[in-house]
């Protein structure tokens, strides 16, 4: 199906600040995210519209007085996460009859009548272009105890307008476009995110040069599909250039991108500028023709590893991931064998592998499912096994190497230690202090490091996930 792209009109909106943390914010929000980095930018932009109508946010869900979860429908585990979760929070309701509990996202975009059927304590219901609303159905519900539902899908919002409210840190999201119009047979996105539409191209260069200003030194640009940006005569390739040039300080990723139109010219783009991230995720899903095209994926396994061709002739040290779905109904072994094949062609830096999920109103649900659940289980585990095996040896061959890190937060696994990125989005664990010594041992000095430094790191150790460094001079 071809559907024409979206554009807006070339007016740039004033953006108005938020009213987060105002101490005269009297009411409470508490607000899970499920899903994509896309959700969890929307649920900076549902608490700036929140903070507007007097609303702060809080870590403390029993003492909030409403409660929302973002949701995420893209696999059936996503979903029974989010119903599970609702049931654990039902308790809340009946220790405080007022709270308020509100589903948002991808799920109440797809499964709004099972939620009001099924989940009786939910109040409200959100989907993801209806976000501007979300004050009015609570204080609706207030007075009328009317439950909230506001699940059209809009041809134009963008929340261009809006500031969203970040958390502090070196790292920010700044979504350019929205939705998605290819309809892999597999995937739900498009009935949940609605058409593609992109943001004004002025509006996000402003944005991320006011990041900048603010301290921000690492900015994801995000969209289902980012190179189907179009802003009048402009396209991603042109806003990647640009928001280069108007942040040099700032390293630049961008997530995630279809190969059927990854451009040269974006290719170019990336090479050029060194504060662009030297990192492509580009999801293949399967390296079998025949499974492409029964998914609707509009490219060759040929015309997908001639991308990957041309990326590393351009950037000898690109770091390459990407998407697989195992098991999407009539894959043979020999469909399976082929992409074992291309993993192994590729020599992916990282893989995120999916057993597929059978999705309602997708074309592919209609499928014949003929897999039995041993050889689902078998195929993924290969593929997993496969990808690990080529992770470690391609980080091992980093040991001994000095790369600059961007140090981005705490480890997760101890607070002695950093967590940071290299150019090509491998986390490196760091110490946050470090003791240099001469070549005879002596202690010369010491130093310590904060979030937002560029330090430069010697590799000492890795898995398939994670290098592990210490800084040199
Ligand atoms: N827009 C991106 C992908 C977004 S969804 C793209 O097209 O590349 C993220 C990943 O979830 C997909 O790449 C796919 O690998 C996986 N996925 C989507 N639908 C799925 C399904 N029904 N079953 C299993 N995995 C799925
Ligand atoms: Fe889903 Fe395909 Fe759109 Fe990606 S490009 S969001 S997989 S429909
Ligand atoms: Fe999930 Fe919706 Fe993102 S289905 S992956 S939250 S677009």
């Amino acid at each position: 199906m071809e559907l024409t792209h979206l554009i807006l009109d070339n007016n740039s909106f004033e953006t108005k600040q938020n009213n987060f943390n105002k101490n005269t914010n009297d009411k409470k929000v508490y607000i899970e995210t499920f899903g994509c980095q896309m959700n969890y930018s929307d649920t900076e932009i549902v608490l700036s519209v929140l903070s507007d109508f007097g609303y702060n946010e809080t870590d403390d869900v029993k003492s909030s007085d409403v409660i929302l979860l973002n949701t995420c429908s893209i696999r059936e585990n996503a979903e029974n996460k989010v119903f599970k979760r609702l049931d654990e929070l039902k308790k809340y309701k009946k220790l405080n009859p007022n709270i308020i509990l509100g589903v948002l996202g991808c799920m109440a975009e797809r499964l709004r009548n099972e939620l009001l059927i099924k989940k009786k304590m939910v109040d409200l219901i959100v989907g993801p272009d209806e976000y501007r609303k979300v004050p009015h159905l609570i204080d609706n519900l207030i007075e009328t105890g009317e439950k909230g539902i506001a699940v059209k899908l809009s041809r134009v919002e963008t929340y261009d307008d809006i500031t969203p409210v970040r958390k502090k840190g070196v790292t920010a999201w700044i979504s350019i476009m929205r939705g998605c119009d290819k309809f892999c047979t597999f995937c739900v996105v498009p009935f949940t995110r609605g058409r593609e539409r992109s943001r004004n191209f002025k509006n996000i260069i402003d944005e991320a040069v006011r990041l900048s200003d603010e301290g921000v030194r690492d900015i994801w640009l995000l969209g289902q599909n980012v190179n189907s940006y179009r802003f009048a005569e402009k396209d991603f390739a042109d806003l990647l250039n640009d928001v280069a040039v108007a942040v040099p300080d700032v390293r630049i990723r961008y997530t995630t991108s279809h190969p059927y139109d990854l451009s040269m010219k974006l290719l170019e783009v990336m090479a050029k500028h060194s504060n662009i991230c030297n990192y492509i995720h580009l999801p293949i899903q399967s390296g079998s023709d025949r499974i492409l095209k029964e998914m609707n994926r509009l490219y060759s396994v040929e015309q997908y590893m001639q991308v990957m061709k041309k990326s590393r002739e351009m950037m000898p040290s690109v770091g390459l991931s990407t998407d697989i779905i195992s098991c999407f109904p009539s894959e043979t072994e020999d469909d399976h064998r082929m992409t074992l094949d291309v993993i192994r062609e590729v020599r992916y830096d990282g893989a995120y592998t999916f057993a597929y999920s059978r999705r309602e109103n997708t074309k592919a649900y209609y499928l014949e499912d003929i897999i039995d659940e041993e050889t689902k289980k078998r195929r993924l585990d290969e593929i997993i096994t496969l990808q690990r095996k080529i992770s470690v040896e391609i980080n091992q061959n980093l040991i001994g190497k000095i790369m600059p890190v961007l140090i981005e937060s705490l480890s997760k696994k101890s607070d002695e230690y950093f967590m940071g990125r290299t150019d090509c989005n491998k986390s490196v664990i760091i110490p946050k202090e470090h003791s240099y010594v001469n070549d005879s041992g002596e202690l010369t000095h010491k130093k310590s490091f904060s979030i937002g430094d560029f330090v430069n790191i010697e590799i000492i150790k890795v898995n398939s996930a994670t290098l592990f460094g210490v800084p040199v001079l």
